[in-house]
């Protein structure tokens, strides 16, 4: 059984989670329209991987006898700029991921909810992943600079790169 305090901390999460779709679902359709095929395919395919992350954690609260909230979610932006500018902006928000679930995890450990600990460090590895992603792809995109072949290349190879083959990468 969830504490109250552990139950409304998981909601908030639930949140941040499907508020993530919501920006890289926001950040596919800035591409695609722009022409970027293969950064939409990405974008597009790193929503859905969200939507599994909130599903997982909506999932985990009903079944520990609380009651996962669907909340309204704050509108992401449509503007991106450039995609250099919105792959560091996904940087960013991976960082900001990261540090909430930190937080969940330090709240599982006040709430000596040792369960939820462990199911917590499925996510804490997932988001070391996503981090090294987002850095591979922010390490591509510096050595592109302003070459317009390069982004003609980057767009193309984007869609091939997941959270897996950036971890290998980062372990080299
Ligand atoms: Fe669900 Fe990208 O963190």
């Amino acid at each position: 059984m969830l504490t109250s305090k552990m139950e409304k901390a998981l909601n908030a999460q639930i949140r941040v989670e499907a508020e993530s779709s919501q920006v890289y679902l926001s950040m596919a359709c800035w591409a695609e329209v722009k022409g970027l095929e293969g950064i939409a395919q990405f974008m597009y395919k790193h929503s859905d991987e969200e939507r599994m992350h909130m599903l997982k954690l909506v999932k985990y609260v009903n079944e520990r006898g609380g009651h996962a909230i669907v909340s309204e979610l704050s509108a992401p932006d449509t503007d991106f700029g450039t995609f250099q500018k919105m792959f560091e902006q996904l940087y960013d928000h991976e960082i900001f991921v990261s540090k909430s679930i930190n937080e969940l995890v330090h709240v599982s450990l006040e709430e000596k909810d040792y369960a939820t600990h462990n199911f917590l460090q499925w996510y804490v590895a997932e988001q070391i992943e996503e981090e090294a992603l987002a850095r591979t792809i922010l390490d591509k995109i510096n050595l592109i600079g302003n070459d317009k072949g390069g982004l003609y290349l980057f767009d193309r190879d984007v869609q091939m790169i997941n959270v897996e083959s950036a971890a290998a990468d980062t372990a080299q």
